[in-house]
């Protein structure tokens, strides 16, 4: 498996992963919402192209290669504090459990890291993304926008992170809408 930043031809392909790994069974043929959110962003001023990141398994011989993966982050902020949003992260259902989700979520984060990022926010489970140094954000008093939110608010800390950092988290505008 290799990680590689999201290509120009790459739309597509992290359209059809998403959709098929947000597949709700309740709701088949339906297209799953982060599909679209990731188009949404990607037209937006929260994208940024070095933290879009795909895994593929390499052809056997030449260029090119299967995306079994995608992970994104996007501009958030905590107060006025620029951070990151982490997601949708996604993973084709024939290739979950096999480590393409962590690989993902470690080169993520490594890559804003090295972009002098202060941290990481997400919505999710906390026993899945603990493995990566996720913490409750209430742990650094920094606050979903949403209450009820609170149990999955996570942020992961970077390098760069100063406690003056807290506050009210506040996603990129398309996830309002998704
Ligand atoms: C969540 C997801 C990204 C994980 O990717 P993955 O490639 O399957 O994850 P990994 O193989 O790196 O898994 C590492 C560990 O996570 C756990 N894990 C993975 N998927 C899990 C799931 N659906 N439920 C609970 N635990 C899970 C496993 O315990 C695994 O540990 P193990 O190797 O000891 O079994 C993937 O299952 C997915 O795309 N799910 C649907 C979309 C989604 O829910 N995205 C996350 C929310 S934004």
């Amino acid at each position: 498996m290799l990680i590689r930043r999201e290509g120009e031809t790459d739309a597509e392909v992290i359209r059809a992963v998403t959709a098929a790994a947000f597949a709700r069974p309740g709701a088949p043929g339906r297209a799953p919402p982060e599909a679209a959110l990731v188009d949404e962003l990607r037209a937006s001023g929260a994208w940024i192209p070095a933290l879009s990141l795909v895994a593929v398994e390499p052809a056997a011989t030449g260029p090119g290669g299967d995306v079994t993966g995608h992970v994104l982050c996007t501009r958030g902020h905590v107060g006025d504090a620029p951070v990151l949003a982490l997601g949708p992260l996604a993973v084709r259902p024939d290739r979950q459990r096999a480590g393409v989700g962590s690989a993902l979520m470690h080169a993520v984060l490594g890559a804003g890291d090295a972009l002098g990022e202060s941290l990481v926010a997400l919505l999710g489970d906390p026993g899945y993304y603990g493995r990566f140094g996720f913490r409750l954000g209430s742990e650094y008093q920094i606050a979903p926008p949403v209450a009820g939110w609170q149990p999955h608010f996570q942020v992961r800390l970077l390098t760069a992170y100063r406690p003056s950092v807290r506050g009210m988290f506040r996603y990129a505008e398309p996830f309002d809408r998704a």
